[in-house]
């Protein structure tokens, strides 16, 4: 494992999967006709948000939408680049027995990259940030490619008022050595880890899979100071 400190400045590329699936028409219709009804920044929320989260890579939603469900006065904006989960999420708020659904007035999402997302967003604006399971990239060449990175963690600090938390999950091997060690380099946020998910912290896809293959997930809770 190569020391974080000294790593260039992760680019602004995406690496993953953007097109997976071939969509089928209700897909197709849900990306042209649901989703600009909540694409953030072009549709504000529709209240007055207590506080605004931010989650980063949804996958297929599940852990955003249970985090708008139980939380209704709270602005979230979900980002994900992968167009067969964002319909999968899509479908969750537009069930195809729904003539006319409407949209959440607590959740929009972004359908780009979240890192000029989080770049833009003003200064303490944010009171809690999610990265569940985010892609790996094992390979030590690829670990600019990585979220947890030590210009995101300056980004997010700024961006996350005093007392915001950052939660953290991941089930590979690699990246929580990695996360450990960016985490212990850094002062903006205090962190506590644990091998149980913490009380409500909704499930992800991802993480059901990673424990059905033996794999033990990490959580870290990033306080910011
Ligand atoms: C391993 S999946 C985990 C998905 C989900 N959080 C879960 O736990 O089931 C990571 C997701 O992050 C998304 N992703 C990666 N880089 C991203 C970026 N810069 N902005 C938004 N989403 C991103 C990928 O498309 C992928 O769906």
């Amino acid at each position: 494992m190569s020391a974080p400190e000294g790593i260039k400045p992760p680019p602004d590329r995406l690496y993953g999967r953007i097109k997976g699936k071939k969509l089928r028409p209700r897909q197709e219709w849900l990306l042209a006709e649901f989703l600009p009804r909540l694409s953030w920044p072009e549709v504000p929320f529709g209240l007055t948000p207590r506080e605004i989260w931010l989650e980063v890579g949804f996958g297929g939603g599940e852990h955003a939408y249970a985090l708008a469900e139980a939380n209704p006065d709270t602005g979230i904006i979900a980002a994900e680049v992968f167009e067969n989960g964002i319909c999968s999420l899509l479908s969750r708020l537009a069930p195809d027995d729904v003539a006319e659904p409407v949209p959440p007035l607590n959740l929009r999402l972004f359908t780009d990259d979240a890192r000029p997302l989080l770049r833009g967003m003003a200064d303490a604006s944010l009171s809690k940030l999610f990265l569940m399971f985010p892609d790996p990239w094992p390979k030590a060449r690829h670990a600019k490619r990585r979220f947890v990175h030590p210009e995101h963690l300056a980004e997010a600090a700024r961006a996350l008022r005093p007392g915001g938390e950052w939660r953290i999950a991941s089930d590979d091997p690699t990246y929580q050595a990695w996360t450990d060690e960016v985490l212990a380099a850094q002062t903006h946020f205090t962190v506590t880890r644990t091998e149980t998910r913490p009380e409500g912290w909704p499930p992800t896809r991802y993480e059901a899979k990673a424990i059905v293959a033996g794999r033990q997930p990490i959580y870290w809770s990033l306080t910011r100071r």
